[in-house]
């Protein structure tokens, strides 16, 4: 029996597990299914978004998976064309449509694309969205420092998180201080690394050994002892249960400085930097 997920409380009050599931290319009945054999797992948190083109995929999946909706933390995020405030909350009501579920516990603003300069109005959105129910809890996603700092000097309203790409490659260390600065949860996305050169490396393979863990659970063990959310993602049932299996071991503060030790400034998997990367 696994022991149960451990929960971080948000800055307005709303709780999350420390670990969920990634739903990135989980589309159609294999992607439902997919969803749902990870709910099975132990998974409470989901993450998808609306340009992942499978909130429909996910609904379903939550509805084959048998457990209450009340059970569960479903985010969504909101894409780059959809900026201004009244196709920011045209976009949330189709979110829902699409998983048909009545409401998020948690939206993000997927990037903040600075150059279209509109993701204060996005921001503006959706605290009125959270106003109204159609969301329980509002953060960001890929927000540098600059972009968390404007939105709260604008709008007086804090992100309660914000989902940035964070493995061992790239530690984020200076964006996880500025969350802890103002009282907002740091999410990693790619979260393994997309389980490439990561699964090679000598440095964690030594360590994961020493714990009779694989490589992955080092690594999402540490995401959980630097403090971050992570969520993995994976299609196959057994490593979704791999993933999980992180909270009967720990890792110490040496084995944590060594991978924390891994990471390089040019260490994004693929350059996409928040400063000017466009998703539309
Ligand atoms: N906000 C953003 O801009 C943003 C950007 C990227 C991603 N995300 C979110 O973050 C989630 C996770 O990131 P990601 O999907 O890019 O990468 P990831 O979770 O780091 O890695 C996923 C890859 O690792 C493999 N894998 C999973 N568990 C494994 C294990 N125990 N051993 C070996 N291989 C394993 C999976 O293959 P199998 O399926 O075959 O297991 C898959 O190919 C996404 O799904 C998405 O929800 C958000």
């Amino acid at each position: 029996m696994e022991k149960a997920i451990p929960k971080v409380t948000l800055n307005d009050g709303t709780t999350l597990p420390v670990i969920g599931l990634g739903t990135y290319g989980l589309w159609g009945n294999a992607g439902a299914n997919a969803v749902s054999s990870g709910i099975n797992a132990g998974y409470r948190l989901i993450d998808t978004a609306y340009n992942y083109e499978n909130e429909g995929a996910v609904g379903e999946g939550i509805r084959r998976s048998g457990i209450s909706r009340e059970e569960l933390w479903v985010t969504s995020k909101l894409p780059g064309r959809y900026h201004t405030y009244e196709k920011a909350l045209v976009a949330i009501q189709e979110s829902l449509y699409r998983s048909q579920l009545d409401y998020f516990d948690l939206y993000l603003i997927h990037w903040p694309m600075p150059n279209q300069d509109t993701y204060v109005e996005a921001w503006q959105a959706l605290i009125d969205a959270q106003k109204w129910g159609l969301v329980r809890s509002i953060g960001v996603s890929n927000f540098l420092p600059e972009h968390l700092e404007r939105i709260i000097h604008e709008t007086g309203v804090t992100p309660s998180l914000n989902q940035v790409e964070l493995h061992p490659f790239f530690n984020q260390a200076h964006q996880r201080k500025v969350h802890v600065d103002h009282g907002i949860q740091t999410q990693s996305w790619s979260p393994i690394a997309k389980a490439k050169d990561i699964l090679i490396n000598d440095a964690i393979k030594t360590i994961a050994e020493a714990h009779n863990k694989t490589i992955a659970q080092v690594v999402l063990r540490w995401q959980y002892q630097i403090g971050s959310v992570s969520i993995p993602r994976s299609t196959s049932p057994e490593r979704q249960r791999e993933n999980l299996s992180i909270f009967d071991f720990e890792l110490s503060e040496s084995e944590m400085i060594a991978i924390s030790e891994l990471s390089r400034s040019d260490g994004r998997l693929f350059d996409m930097d928040p400063a000017t990367h466009e998703e539309f």
